[in-house]
């Protein structure tokens, strides 16, 4: 059992640099929580406190029911995986995954059981007796992931473990990081600062900013209702489109306003704002939430010329200028525009996002301004 729970922590780093501010966090036994962010705000930080290779300053971290602020990284039950795999070169592969089990004074016929079963589950029986060098950087990986495996701590912490693989590989250990948590049903903390892989792995993701939590959520509650413009641009590829406008009230009816382009929100956005004609916002529509279809006298639609078109197999993107600003789209292969002609493509007014200009914060969020 671990359940892990930051309470106002504060890291602080000599020379006063403020890593990670008044986190308030908690994550539940045996969940999948992502850490994501772009450099530097505070992700690692985050997990070596964890794992208890960088004090608290301020606030308290608990494991169950237990302080741990003081408590040293030995007598924690966790395991880390980090991007730079540190293995021993001159081991081989089978005492690179032994190593912290004999360290322990764990029996000879249990280390050699739990060896060779971390090594089966990860595919890598054959490869044993050599030693790093001998490996690609995938397999490396995979005895680091190994050696964590077979330590069965109560929690498992991986900090950027993919990020030195190519592409391909990057996306198949994905899926076998996911296969790892639920055989070992245990709780996962992972760091990325790759949306695509916290969207795939997590329950839960935690996005970071400059040492602040922005949002927590499960992948779909952070891509479908971010709270603020930082989590809705960070998550999304081809990122979300912003159009700074205003909002205007009419006949009950609530819109959005640029130059020419006039788009009616649906209820629950136009419930907060009646209230507010002549607010300045920013609308923002991700690539994927337009469509040729369904283009009705009375559908909200986005007129433009489109600009750039790019065929990317599967679909199509096209850049388009809709009111002197640029917007990236995704429409189905089908679609033959050219550039410079104008178009016209119906909006999904649930999926409209509208953030306040000012403090970037989504309109529909607990606490909007
Ligand atoms: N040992 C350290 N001493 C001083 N500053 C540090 C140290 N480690 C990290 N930092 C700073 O703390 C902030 C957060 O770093 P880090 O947690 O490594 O971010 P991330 O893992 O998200 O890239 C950064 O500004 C970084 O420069
Ligand atoms: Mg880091």
């Amino acid at each position: 059992m671990a359940r892990i729970t930051f309470k106002a922590v504060t890291k602080r780093y000599a020379g006063d640099v403020v890593a990670v501010r008044d986190l308030d966090l908690e994550i539940f036994d045996k969940e999948f929580v992502v850490l994501l962010g772009p450099s530097g705000c505070g992700k690692s930080t985050t997990l070596n406190m964890i794992a208890g290779l960088e004090e608290v300053t301020e606030g308290e971290l608990w494991f169950d029911d237990e302080i741990v602020n003081t408590l040293p990284p030995h007598r924690r039950d966790v395991a880390m995986v980090f991007q730079s795999y540190a293995l021993y070169p001159h081991k081989s592969v089978y005492e690179n995954i032994a190593f912290g089990l004999r360290m322990r004074r764990v029996a000879a016929e249990e280390i050699d059981r739990r060896v060779r079963d971390a090594a089966a589950k990860l595919e890598i029986s054959h490869l044993l007796q050599r030693r790093p060098s001998q490996l690609s950087g995938g397999q490396r990986q995979r005895v680091a992931l190994g050696r964590a495996m077979v330590r069965q701590p109560a929690v498992f912490l991986m900090d950027e473990p993919l990020s030195n693989l190519d592409a391909a590989l990057r996306i198949s250990m994905r899926a076998e990081i996911k296969h790892l948590h639920t055989a070992m049903q245990t709780t996962f903390v992972y760091v990325t600062h790759d949306q695509a892989e916290a969207l795939t792995l997590a329950d839960r993701i935690v996005v970071m900013n400059d040492g602040v939590i922005q949002q927590i959520g499960a992948p779909d509650d952070i891509y479908e209702r971010p709270r603020n413009t930082f989590v809705a641009s960070f998550l999304g590829n081809p990122p979300i489109n912003y159009l700074d406008g205003t909002i205007e009230g009419a006949d009950g009816a609530v819109s959005f306003r640029r130059g020419g382009m006039r788009v009616a929100l649906p209820p629950a956005l136009a419930a907060r704002l009646r209230g507010s004609p002549g607010r300045e916002v920013k609308l923002g529509i991700r690539p994927e939430d337009v469509s040729r279809h369904g283009l009705g006298a009375e559908t909200p639609a986005m007129e433009g010329i489109v600009d750039t078109v790019l065929p990317v197999g599967s679909d199509r993107f096209l850049g388009l200028k809709v009111e002197g600003c640029d917007v990236f789209v995704r429409v189905d292969k089908q679609a033959h525009h050219r550039e410079g002609e104008p178009v016209r493509l119906a909006l999904v007014p649930e999926r409209l996002h509208v953030f306040d200009k000012a403090s970037g914060l989504s309109l529909l969020a607990d606490g909007a301004p």
